[in-house]
Order: C-alpha cells, then structure tokens, then sequence
C-alpha cells in the first residue's frame, strides 16, 4: 500500500507527537504553526517543551527527512499531503465556553487550499471540539473556501486524541482505542487504513460513528475522569473530619471492585492541565447552550475550585498567621514528567499564598521556566528540592514528582526551620513521616 502523505496543523504535545509518530514510520509529514520560534526549534530536533521519550525519535524524524515544520504555510502543507491533521489549540474562555477560534482559521486555511487542489484530500479534526462544532463550522467553512463539497470533493472526520501529557508519545504510538467520527462513509474508510497501516496487527479496537459522537466521546471520557477525581476528594474531605479515617486505604479498597477500578482515585489537590479544567467547563458551557445545566458536572467542577485551598487551609491551622512565614512549595507542573502549567493547581495555592503575606519559595525538576513566566519576581526558585525546604516553617507538597518521594523525614527535620509537611498528593506513609514532623495531608483523618 503507497502511504499517504500527511499534513499536521498546531504542532503542540498532540500535532508534535501525531507528526513524529507518523514520521517515525516512514510517512512523509509536514506540519505548519504560526510560531516561528517552535517550527526554528522543531526543525533542529529539539522539542519545544519536555516530553520524555520525544527528543531522540523528533532529532531521527528531522534527520530522515520525514517530517519537516513549515511556519504559516498552512496551504502548502495541505496541497503536498492527502490528508490534514487539524490539532490546534481549542481554549476556554473567561465565561468557560470553548474559543474556537484557532479552528475557525485554521478551517479558513484549509479551505483555501482545497479550492486549488483537484485530488481527493481528507481533513480530520484531532482538537477536542463541542459536538456539533466538525459538521456546523467546520464543514461549511472548508465548503465556502474550497467551493466544494463535502463528501464528494474532500472527507471530513473528526478523530480525538486521547494522549497523556508526561506519556504523550507512548500514548500515541499505543492508543486503548481509535475513534473515528465521519462525515461520510469514504472519508472514515481513508482514515481507519491509514490507522490500519500505522499500527499494522496492533491496531486497537477502532469505533466508527458520527461527527457529533466522536466530539462527545472525547467530553465524556475526559469529564468521567475529572469526576472521579473530585469524588475521590469529596470522600478525602469527609474522611478529614473523622477521627483515624484515611482516604488512602479507601480509595485502595474501593479500587479492587472491578466495576470501579483503582486509577484516577488519587486524593489530592485537584486535577489541573490543557484539558480536564478546559474540558468540564466548555461541556457545561455546551450543554446549558442546549438548554441543559448538567449539575453533576457543575459539583465536579466546584469541588476542584476549592480542592487546592485546603493545601492552604492546613497550612495555617499549623502555622496560624501567614504573614512573614517561608513556605516551600515542591512541585510546579500540573503533574510529574511535564513542564506544563496551564491550570495547574500549584497557581491558586501560591496566590493564596502570597496574599496571606507568605514568602514562597518554590521547585520543580523542569517547570521553573514555566512559573518564571506566571510568577515572575513574586516568588524565590530554589535549585533542589533541599534548597527549597531549607529554613521553611512548612513545606507543601505539590506535584508527586518521584525525586520528592525520595526526602525521608530526617531531610525535613534538619533543613527546615519548623518541620510540618502538607502531603497534598499523598506521595508519604503518614506513620514513618508523622514520628519526627508535624504530617498533615489530604485525606488524613485527625
Ligand atoms: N495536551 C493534551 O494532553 C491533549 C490531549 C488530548 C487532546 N488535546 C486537545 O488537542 C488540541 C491541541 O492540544 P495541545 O495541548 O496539543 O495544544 P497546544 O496549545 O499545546 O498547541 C496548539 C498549537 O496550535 C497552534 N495553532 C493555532 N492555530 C493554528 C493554525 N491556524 N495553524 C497552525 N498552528 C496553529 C498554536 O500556536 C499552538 O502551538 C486541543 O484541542 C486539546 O484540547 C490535548
């Protein structure tokens, strides 16, 4: 079978690793951005932000010749390929509903090339986009530009992407499931060979259905896994009150019940990242457009406003008054292996932080650029995770980056000025940490 030449919108974690995968396997792909910087580092193989396992296999796609990133040449890149992977960024905005304004020139882009070009082209929509978004803007769009028809001219899916940040290519290369929403039965056929001569005899269980099914299997999943995460938090919130209850051993017992599943039951602070705050939020948005207010969505996005405020609220029933106090905060990123901090929930407890009169001296393995570009000046950055604690009166921890797990409580002990530790991730054994520290978590009954 002659491979399909590939073209890749928004080069962010899911067009970067959507390029590299296909290019990583002998497809010729060329992506396009509007940022010049990204595409200058892309091209020389160096991934613009951290994703492990990324750098060796981009430097090997770039050195191939297989992929290669173009900057705002959008209809370049779609009259040299087949097919177009749409993955540009989707944000929320202030009101919480979905910005689609990325998709709507993109869509523009992709239209005006179409119109110049008489093959056969399938456009596949990657970004996580409201159900009804692929068939009543983006169809009508490409139709307008291209003066031609969907269906007939050109294909349309909508395919979601179901990646990880801090797995994202492994994520990519081994997917659970491939969801293929299509316009029309020969756009979804071109779509499921290409997965079919990607993955070869691992191709995963690939469901085919509609445009509007496909945008709300991605809201769905994503809001399933944000409800467990605050349900799980709700219960860590009960258990506080209670006398020798700990979350932990719940979430562990309730795990093994097969119809429940032991992931996602991590207590914590709350989920944050590109997705799961933007995601909750715009299929709540969607649906009141629809005329209905999904509650139990709306109580799974409460729980996580006020989720990473306990890390506060325990802090000052140890310190009392903030005002002058060192805080050290490890653990930036929204989660390990990422230097992503959009949402994440480190970003309230620091304001919170701040505006208590705290001093607040923060460190990440990877994430410090990141803050430095939120936080600014507002805050010290220490170089170790010892260099953080050092003379704090309480130390917060924040992401569950394995090196913390590695600080036994003597470490505590000798650099801090007092030694009370906020597990907010539950990453400590409260028995060892609580003989010499003052250890208080989420989800620690009193
Ligand atoms: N990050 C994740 O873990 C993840 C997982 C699954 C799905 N998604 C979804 O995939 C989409 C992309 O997410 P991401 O995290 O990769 O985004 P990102 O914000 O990291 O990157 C998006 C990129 O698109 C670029 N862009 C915008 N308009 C463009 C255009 N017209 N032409 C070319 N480039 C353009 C932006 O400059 C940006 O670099 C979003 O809809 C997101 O919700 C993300």
């Amino acid at each position: 079978m002659v491979k399909l030449n590939i073209s890749v919108l928004g080069i962010g974690y899911v067009g970067l690793c959507t390029a590299v995968g296909f290019a990583s396997r002998g497809y010729n792909v060329i992506a396009s951005t509007h940022d010049a910087e990204k595409a200058a580092k892309i091209n020389k193989g160096v991934p613009p932000f951290h994703e492990p396992n990324l750098q060796n296999l981009l430097k090997e796609a770039i050195d191939s010749g297989n992929l290669t990133c173009l900057v705002d040449e959008t209809e370049k890149a779609v009259l040299q390929t087949d097919l177009t992977f749409s993955a540009v960024g989707t944000p929320s905005r202030t009101d919480g509903s979905i910005d689609l304004h990325f998709i709507e020139t993109s869509s523009h882009d992709m239209g005006k090339a179409l119109r110049q070009k008489s093959a056969y082209h399938v456009v596949v929509i990657k970004s996580t986009v409201v159900p009804g978004t692929t068939q009543d803007l983006v169809k009508p769009i490409l139709e307008r530009e291209s003066k031609k028809k969907c269906g007939t001219d050109f294909g349309l899916c909508m395919n979601p992407e179901f990646l990880r940040q801090g797995s994202a290519f492994e994520d990519t290369i081994h997917t659970d499931r491939i969801v293929i929403g299509e316009h029309d039965k020969k756009s979804g056929d071109k779509l499921e060979n290409l997965y079919k001569d990607f993955y070869g005899k691992d191709t995963p269980p690939t469901i085919r259905t509609t445009l509007a099914t496909a945008e709300l299997i991605k809201y769905a999943s994503n809001a399933m896994l944000a409800t467990k995460i605050s349900f799980i938090n709700t219960i860590a919130n009960i258990c506080e009150k209670i006398q020798g209850a700990d979350v932990k051993d719940v979430a562990t017992a309730m795990g093994l019940d097969k119809r429940i599943g032991t992931l996602f039951l991590d207590a914590g602070l709350g989920y944050g990242g590109s997705c799961f705050p933007k995601d909750v939020k715009a299929l709540i948005a969607s649906s009141k457009a629809f005329d209905y207010t999904p509650e139990l969505l709306e109580s799974v996005e409460n729980v996580n406003h006020t989720q990473p405020l306990k890390a506060v609220q325990l802090c000052k029933q140890q310190l009392g008054n903030l005002e002058g106090k060192k805080i050290a905060i490890l653990g930036l990123a929204f989660k390990p292996d990422t230097d992503d901090m959009r949402e994440a929930r480190v970003i309230p407890i620091i304001n919170q932080l701040l505006k208590e009169g705290a001093h607040v001296t923060a460190y990440d393995p990877v994430a410090i650029p990141t803050a430095k570009t939120i936080f600014n000046t507002k805050i010290q950055y220490a170089s170790s995770a010892l260099d953080c604690i050092k003379n704090a009166d309480c130390c917060i921890i924040v992401t569950e980056w394995p090196e913390f797990q590695k600080l036994s409580p003597e470490d505590f002990a000798k650099n801090m000025k007092q030694p009370i530790l906020i597990d907010g991730r539950r990453i400590y054994n409260p028995q060892t940490y609580s003989k010499k520290l003052k250890f208080t978590a989420i989800g620690l009954g009193k």
